[in-house]
């Protein structure tokens, strides 16, 4: 019997920028904007659009200003975008985002290789913009990659996480992501990551952000919500993966969640129906199924 389970969960999807961003065919704006209004309409309250970083870095996330300002807003929803300097927020500013979100890593490599710089100097480098989107009254998100497991150095010790998040703290980031870059994680590691970033944040301002890589990212899920966690990453259809952790795949399926939390009798404030429809556009504008078991086998179903 497992107790004292969040009622309500808060799922941010981030397939138009995680699950986009390595994407090698070209996507549209057209589409990218058409999908995160189809997710507004099944009902998410918070999504991650795209990212202000360098163009020759990522180059799927160069149409950033021209997708933020093509969307139809919604009251209510969160729009967040990607913003690693001071002069990727003050692109962003001007699309006038909700929330900006820096991005570090708990390992020395993977930060180094993502965002070109060392941990430290990612901290300095995060410092103004926090402090320009606050003054702003511009929320901000950290998200701490390699959590649990790094590409480059293997497995990342919780202190390091710990670490991590307590320099977030310092520098006045709001709410943090706990993610699992690459998906190497098990339900104990992730929890153990997730300790570690309960030293320095409260239960309210921490999320899961789980990569299925390995196929754990809906036990990571559910291992972290036992713990009272109720704000959860996902990616519609499963999209995604990271440029910067090769082979690594999308984040967990918003559908599986979706799934899952609704048999659990949690409300996500989310239509299922609705979201498989979204989960069925950006497939099919990619060419291929849905990377969830969920919508395939509704899919499926509705087929028959
Ligand atoms: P840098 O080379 O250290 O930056 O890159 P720089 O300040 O030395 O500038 C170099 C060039 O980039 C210059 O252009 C700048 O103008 C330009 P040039 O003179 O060579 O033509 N530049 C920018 N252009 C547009 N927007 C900007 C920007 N900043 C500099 N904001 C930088 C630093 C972070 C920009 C670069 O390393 C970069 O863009 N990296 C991409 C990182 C990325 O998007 N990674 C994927 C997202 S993170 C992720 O997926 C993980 C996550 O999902 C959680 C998880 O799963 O772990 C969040
Ligand atoms: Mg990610």
């Amino acid at each position: 019997m497992l107790l004292n389970l969040p009622r309500r969960v808060k799922l941010i999807d981030v397939g138009p920028r995680d699950g986009l961003q390595n994407e090698k065919q070209p996507v549209s704006a057209a589409i990218k904007i058409e999908l995160v209004q189809r997710l507004q309409a099944a009902g998410l309250k918070e999504i991650e659009v795209t990212s202000f970083v360098s163009p020759k870095w990522v180059p799927q996330m160069a149409d950033n200003a021209e997708v933020m300002a093509g969307i139809a807003r919604m009251e209510g929803v969160r729009y967040s975008v990607l913003t690693p300097n001071i002069k990727g927020f003050e692109s962003a500013l001007l699309s006038k985002p909700d929330e900006v979100v820096v991005f570090g890593a708990a390992s020395e490599a993977f930060s180094q290789k993502n965002i070109n710089c060392s941990i430290a100097e990612s901290i300095e480098r995060f410092a103004p913009v926090v402090k320009a989107a606050r003054d702003a009254g511009i929320a901000v998100r950290g998200a701490m990659s390699c959590t649990v497991g790094c590409p480059y150095e293997g497995d990342v010790a919780p202190e390091r996480v710990a670490y991590l998040a307590g320099l977030m703290k310092s520098i006045g980031i709001q709410r943090v992501d706990v993610a699992d870059t690459i998906g190497v994680g098990t339900p104990r590691k992730v929890q153990a990551a997730m300790e570690a970033t309960l030293k320095h944040y409260a239960l309210n301002d921490v999320s899961g952000h789980f990569h299925d890589t390995y196929g754990q990212a809906l036990a990571n899920t559910l291992a972290t919500l036992e713990m009272g966690v109720w704000n959860f990453q996902s990616s519609i259809a499963g999209l995604g993966g990271c440029p910067y952790a090769k082979g690594a795949t999308g984040n967990v399926a918003t559908e599986d969640v979706v799934y899952m939390m609704q048999g659990m009798g949690i409300d996500t404030g989310v239509d299922l129906d609705a979201l498989i429809d979204a989960g069925a556009f950006i497939s099919q504008a990619l060419g291929r199924p849905p990377n969830s078991l969920v919508a395939r086998a509704i899919l499926n179903k509705r087929a028959g």
